[in-house]
């Protein structure tokens, strides 16, 4: 798997990516609240895009300052983008899509796929919640699982997008464990798994070392235990 895209984990499901021409794309900000995230990546002063999986706070995060401050486009599923438009979103700035469908940019595209969780944006309906497939230029597939259980989906979604790197939760509690993580990732098949979404707070401290044992032994699928603000594709 050979890229020029740089992806650092910044603590929790918070993501930040770097295309081959700069361009910087955000997954589910949570930084500023985020306990994991080190002050210095807190603050966000340069973004082209921030893509959403679902509605809850701890995905949510701080879209909204970033749009303003950035200029950033915002992507996620249409309800959700209609809240945050109400909530001052620029109508330019919004990009509300759904399952299935696929959304191009000059250096990537985006589909989004189901997850198996719940979604609301404070307190209000906001869409279901996603996984998110990002395709670049020069054939780097990322596929963030958003908060999921295992489903059986996972399966198709290995074999029609052949992502080569899975972002995975696994703190249990909020969303699949690390045993049945390692169990949703073995279906889609991916080159390399990064668990996320643990060690935030105390109902999610697992231990990411029983995903890659599991993991690893089961399959040929590498994991990355990254540390936060590493380019784990580095
Ligand atoms: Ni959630
Ligand atoms: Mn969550």
């Amino acid at each position: 798997m050979e890229t020029n895209v740089q992806a650092f984990w910044l603590g929790h499901s918070a993501v930040k990516l770097i295309s081959p021409e700069g361009k910087i794309i955000y997954i589910d900000p949570f930084l500023k609240d985020n306990p994991s995230t080190p002050d210095e990546l807190k603050e966000v002063s340069e973004a082209d895009y921030v893509l959403l999986t679902h509605g809850h706070d701890d995905h949510v995060g701080d879209t909204l300052e970033i749009a303003k401050n950035t200029g950033a486009t915002v992507v996620g599923i249409l309800e959700l983008i209609n809240l945050l438009k109400k909530d001052g979103l620029a109508e330019d700035q919004a990009i509300g899509f759904n399952k299935g469908g696929t959304v191009h940019f000059d250096e990537f595209s985006v589909t989004m796929v189901s997850a198996n969780h719940s979604s609301s944006y404070n307190g209000q309906y906001a869409g279901d919640p996603a996984g998110l497939v990002l395709s670049f230029e020069d054939d780097l597939c990322i596929y963030h699982m958003g908060d999921t259980n295992i489903f059986t989906d996972l399966e198709l979604y290995g074999e029609l997008y052949e992502p080569h790197v899975v972002l995975a939760p696994i703190g249990d509690h909020f969303t699949m464990g690390p045993e049945e993580a390692a169990y949703a990732v073995e279906m889609i098949d991916p080159d390399l798994a990064i668990p996320v979404h643990y060690g935030t707070w105390s109902p999610i401290s697992v231990d990411p070392n029983e995903f890659k044992e599991v993991l690893e032994e089961f399959t040929e699928t590498k994991v990355l235990i990254p540390e936060i603000g590493e380019n784990f594709l580095g």
